[in-house]
């Protein structure tokens, strides 16, 4: 029986227009509302060391603001945990970062930073934090993942969606397995980064992954057809494909 799929909305591209000009507008706060009124289930924002997009003050507005939970992304770093803490967001998920890439490249290293990763989960989620790990689609990974007690694995989907004909079939296969292995050791599974109308549908059909985590592909089509209709559209996907 194929649980439940949540849909959370991305919003720090939002943050990324803004910030190109400086000021308030577009306000991500805004940009939330309406992915709520649209079909979101959650938002998402990534707090980046460097605060390119998402700011403190975002992070401050959405908890204070929104009624969707808050997926709170960030490093595995004391500076974020500590902000974490503060704002208490319902869940936290723990990415790799470097300060030259563009985005979230590649997933955490689960396994070799065991020992840091620990303590920082279990502080989280003593604080009521659902915390989950962005990682590669394997074994290893997933194994490390639930030995430092997270609860939670988003997968990352980027090389499956950058993949094109059987080099893509393969990533996927790589997906479907890792979310299965992510069932039998009892961990929730989500998925995200670089999903597309084009590319959700396989993803949004394992029945054992409970949340996709989307953001680029959405704010940029909302140039084209407005910010709801970009959500709608993928909620219809999600669903159609979740029934199969
Ligand atoms: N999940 C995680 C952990 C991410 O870091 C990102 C990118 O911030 C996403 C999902 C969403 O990826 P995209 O913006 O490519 O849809």
């Amino acid at each position: 029986m194929a649980r439940k799929l949540r849909l959370g909305v991305n919003i720090d591209h939002v943050a990324t227009i803004r910030n190109a000009r400086g000021g308030r507008h577009p306000d991500p706060v805004r940009a939330a509302f309406l992915a709520a009124e649209a079909g979101a289930d959650g938002i998402t924002a990534h707090l980046r060391e460097d605060r390119r997009h998402i700011s403190d003050a975002d992070i401050s507005a959405l908890i204070e603001r929104i009624a969707l939970p808050l997926n709170l992304e960030m490093a595995a770093t004391p500076e974020m945990v500590e902000i974490a803490l503060r704002h208490r967001p319902r869940a936290c998920c723990i990415v790799p970062e470097k300060r030259e890439e563009r985005t979230t490249e590649g997933g955490l290293d689960a396994a070799g930073h065991h020992d840091a990763l620990k303590p920082m989960v279990r502080r989280l989620s003593e604080a009521g934090i659902r915390v989950s790990l962005f990682i590669e689609p394997g074994e290893h990974q997933l194994q490390a993942a639930k030995s430092v007690g997270a609860p939670v694995v988003e997968l990352h989907t980027g090389a499956y969606c950058d993949a094109e004909g059987e080099a893509r079939a393969r990533e996927l296969a790589r997906i479907v397995e890792a979310a299965r292995i992510a069932d039998r050791l009892g961990l929730e599974c989500h998925a995200g980064h670089g999903l597309t109308y084009e590319t959700v549908g396989p993803v949004a059909a394992i029945p054992t992954v409970t949340e996709l985590n989307i953001g680029h592909f959405l704010i940029g089509e909302a140039i084209f057809v407005g910010l709801a209709q970009s959500i709608r559209r993928m909620r219809e996907l999600m669903d159609q494909a979740r029934e199969g």
